[in-house]
């Protein structure tokens, strides 16, 4: 059961993958689009930049040590600030009518978490944040782990902690038992991931035009 689609609500879609799978390109694409038709749209991230977000960051980045629940539990911490804090949170936002695209949300933290902890754990850890909202469609970037490594050795500078092949392969795995766990209550839509952009931005714009 995702959002209500209808009525005065902004639309929220979430934009879902491993690193190196294209969605914060795709998510910029539809956003992008939206502006162009005259739609108020925003387009987020997590882990944000506020104050638990930097947090997290420096904590990706291995400035800062933490035990693995501790990590799984501030970034549930970042995502009840992400919906609720009065300066750019996204409840806000969609109350007023605003669509807000997310780059990671929820599915992030069944995926990526559940490495070292059960997945019904980190479920129950970010059941606030379902409660308050439930995407109106996730969308999945799929692609397969080797051709994310490549793009993510190809674009920058440094990997982070969770960029190795293996863990990708993992965390690819973690995603789609998240996404059969949750399949009743979740609206998940998963796309090929291999295609260009140009073609992805289409297949992206086939599957959420008619929220719009
Ligand atoms: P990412 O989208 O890769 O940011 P960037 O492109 O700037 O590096 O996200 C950062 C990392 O955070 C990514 O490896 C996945 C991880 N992550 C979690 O482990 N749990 C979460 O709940 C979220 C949202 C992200």
């Amino acid at each position: 059961m995702a959002q209500e689609t209808k009525g005065t609500m902004g639309r929220f879609i979430a934009f879902e993958g491993i690193d190196g799978s294209g969605k914060t390109t795709q998510a910029a694409r539809l956003a992008a689009r939206l502006n162009r038709m005259g739609l108020a749209c925003c387009q987020t991230r997590e882990p944000t930049a506020g104050p638990i977000g930097s947090l997290v960051h420096q904590i990706m980045t291995g400035r800062i040590a933490a035990d693995n629940r501790v990590v799984a539990a501030l970034y549930a911490a970042d995502r009840l600030d992400h919906l609720l804090n009065q300066t750019d949170g996204i409840l806000p936002l969609l109350e007023q009518g605003t669509h807000v695209l997310t780059d990671r949300y929820y599915f992030s933290s069944y995926a990526y978490h559940s490495v070292d902890m059960p997945m019904d754990w980190v479920i129950e850890a970010n059941a606030q944040a379902a409660q308050l909202l439930r995407p109106t469609a996730t969308i999945f970037i799929d692609v397969d782990p080797n051709t994310a490594l490549e793009r993510i050795s190809k674009n920058r500078f440094h990997t982070e902690i969770y960029e190795n092949l293996a863990r990708l392969t993992k965390t690819r795995e973690l995603y789609f038992q998240a996404f059969e766990k949750e399949k009743d209550r979740e609206n998940i839509l998963i796309l090929d991931g291999s295609m260009t952009e140009d073609q992805l931005e289409e297949q992206v714009w086939e599957a959420v035009k008619g929220y719009f």
